[in-house]
């Protein structure tokens, strides 16, 4: 049904922002704190710890910002689409209060390092809108605006925008920044550097043991790091329990982002819509040209549904924003979106000290995950007055949301991503599908230079069935969130194993 994608994903950040590489743990290795992942939360946390005089290692399953932060939109905001109105309809004003003023120090925090270590990120002061062009949806914006006006957050409702679209209504947060994450987190795993901690890459944590005061963490290859504790910035964490807190409270969604070259001015604010599809707007510049970021097309990870045809709507909606001199980069990624929309940050577990997790950003990391860090390193260091504490507590009592966002569910519009082809020869290059072979489904897939492969779909994390993304070339779980390459070998966990060949 879809004809094979011959683009390849590539981020912008990941490709204008310098790439840092290290070496595979070899060793076993004593340390006080083990961070496990690389993105923004891991960075962050491995750098207030070192700052505050831990000695630290972190650990990378793959390549240094390779998960969600290497591919995010990298807007620096305490506005996370509609949530003011309803956070303080669940969790009243003083809660609301809070979670703004975490993201704002986060915000903050991120200009605080960026001059303090000279750090060029192209951070910019920004303004930022939330729009409708939908009717139905006035109301929720007026009512998030007044939210605004409760909890003494600096902004407007409007009704236009300098932006080549009609709105029925907008509200506008002041105050807010843009950045490029590569580039400041680059910055501050040099500062780690200088620090003397220890940074690891193509080395995943794959276990996390108890003993006594010490934690043990184990690597795929067989080392292990002795520490006193150990932050799991590792998205989904790897020692779920069996009442599966986490994986029952955390979920995937994918979204999909184009970076178009222009050479027409676009106005300043990032953007983005409360109306479906998705849509988040907002520019950038590399090597003297200047770029929009058109992202959006959000949908549960792992629907099966096409993504060459996401990528397609962003362009199409890129065209007619602001005119199209070339789509340089197109990626796409997922993130966890908890119950109650709120970040899990602190002790990973109730009854187990020294193990600690900070995820489900829910698309809105990238403040949140400074603002977590510092919780972080306070809480190690015996700090018991960090005002944010009980707020992203995975331990707080979770007040279901109430879905003020309209949810994107499987779209009739959006074609099935797997090919029509029925025998794995039929496949064209590049091209996957699932398939009967010998009986049983399997999923195929031929490679640019005609080998087919064939692969179990069987998700090598809890077992759900692997679906095809088109537009990615990858294998998406759609119950936690795990992504395996096209040939099976894990991108994204919880799934720490590659999906198994199937012998024709
Ligand atoms: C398309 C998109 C756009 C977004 N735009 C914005 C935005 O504009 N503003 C905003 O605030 N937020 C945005 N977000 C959300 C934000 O990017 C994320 O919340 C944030 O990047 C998450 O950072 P993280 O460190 O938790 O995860 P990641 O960056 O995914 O880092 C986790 C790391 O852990 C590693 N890992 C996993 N398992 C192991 C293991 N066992 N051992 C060792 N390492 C392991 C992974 O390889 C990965 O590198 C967006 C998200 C998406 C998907
Ligand atoms: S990610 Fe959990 S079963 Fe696939």
């Amino acid at each position: 049904m879809t004809a094979a994608n011959s683009t390849h994903i590539q981020s912008f950040w990941r490709q204008t922002g310098e790439k840092r590489t290290y070496d595979k743990l070899n060793e076993n290795l004593e340390v006080d704190v083990l961070v496990a992942g690389a993105g923004i939360a891991g960075i962050a946390s491995a750098y207030l710890l070192a700052e505050k005089g831990f000695k630290v290692a972190l650990l990378e399953a793959r390549e240094i910002m390779s998960g969600t932060t290497g591919f995010t939109t990298a807007k620096l905001t305490a506005q996370h689409n509609l949530i003011y109105d309803e956070l303080i309809n669940r969790y009243g004003q003083d809660m609301a209060k809070l979670y703004y003023q975490a993201n704002m120090e986060g915000i903050a925090l991120a200009r605080e390092l960026a001059e303090k270590h000279n750090i060029d990120a192209d951070l910019e002061e920004q303004d930022a809108f939330v729009f409708t062009q939908d009717a139905k949806n006035r109301d929720k914006v007026k009512k998030e605006a007044e939210a605004y006006e409760k909890l003494g957050i600096e902004g407007a409702f409007i009704e236009n925008l300098p932006l080549n679209i009609d709105v029925e209504a907008a509200v506008m947060m002041r105050n807010q920044a843009q950045f490029h994450p590569v580039k400041f987190l680059n910055g501050l795993l040099k500062e780690l550097e200088t620090k003397g901690a220890k940074i690891f890459e193509h080395s995943k944590l794959m276990e996390a043991e108890i003993d006594g005061e010490k934690v043990l963490g184990k690597t795929d290859a067989g080392h292990t790091v002795t520490c006193r504790h150990l932050v799991q910035a590792t998205h989904l964490p790897i020692d779920e329990r069996e009442e599966n807190f986490y994986s029952a409270n955390l979920n995937p969604e994918s979204s999909y982002a184009l970076a178009v070259k222009t050479d027409k001015e676009f106005p300043d604010g990032v953007y983005i819509n409360a109306d479906l599809p998705k849509r988040t707007i907002r520019k950038m510049k590399a090597d003297g040209e200047d770029y929009i970021l058109v992202g959006g097309e959000s949908h549960p990870t792992g629907d099966g549904l096409s993504s060459e045809k996401r990528y397609k709507e962003l362009k199409t909606y890129a065209d007619e924003l602001h005119g199209n001199k070339e789509v340089a980069y197109q990626w796409s990624s997922h993130d966890y979106i908890s119950a109650d929309r709120i970040p899990f940050i602190g002790q990973l577990h109730p009854d187990e000290q020294g193990i600690y997790t900070v995820t489900g950003f829910g698309k809105w990391g990238l403040a949140s995950a400074l603002t977590g860090g510092k919780l972080l390193s306070d809480i190690i260091s015996g700090k018991e007055d960090n005002p944010y504490q009980e707020l992203f507590s995975p331990q707080r009592e979770i007040k279901e949301m109430e879905h003020v966002e309209p949810k994107e569910e499987n779209d009739e519009n959006y074609p099935d991503s797997s090919s029509a082809a029925s025998r794995p020869e039929d496949l064209q290059e590049n091209q996957g599908a699932v398939m009967k072979v010998g009986g049983e489904d399997v999923g195929a897939y031929k490679d640019k230079g005609g080998s087919v492969h064939l692969l179990d779909l069987t998700c090598t994390h809890l077992g759900c069935g692997v679906q095809w993304n088109d537009g990615d070339c990858t294998w998406d779980c759609p119950c936690h969130g795990s992504r395996f390459g096209a040939t099976g070998e894990v991108i994204e966990g919880p799934a720490v194993e590659d999906l198994k060949k199937v012998n024709e």
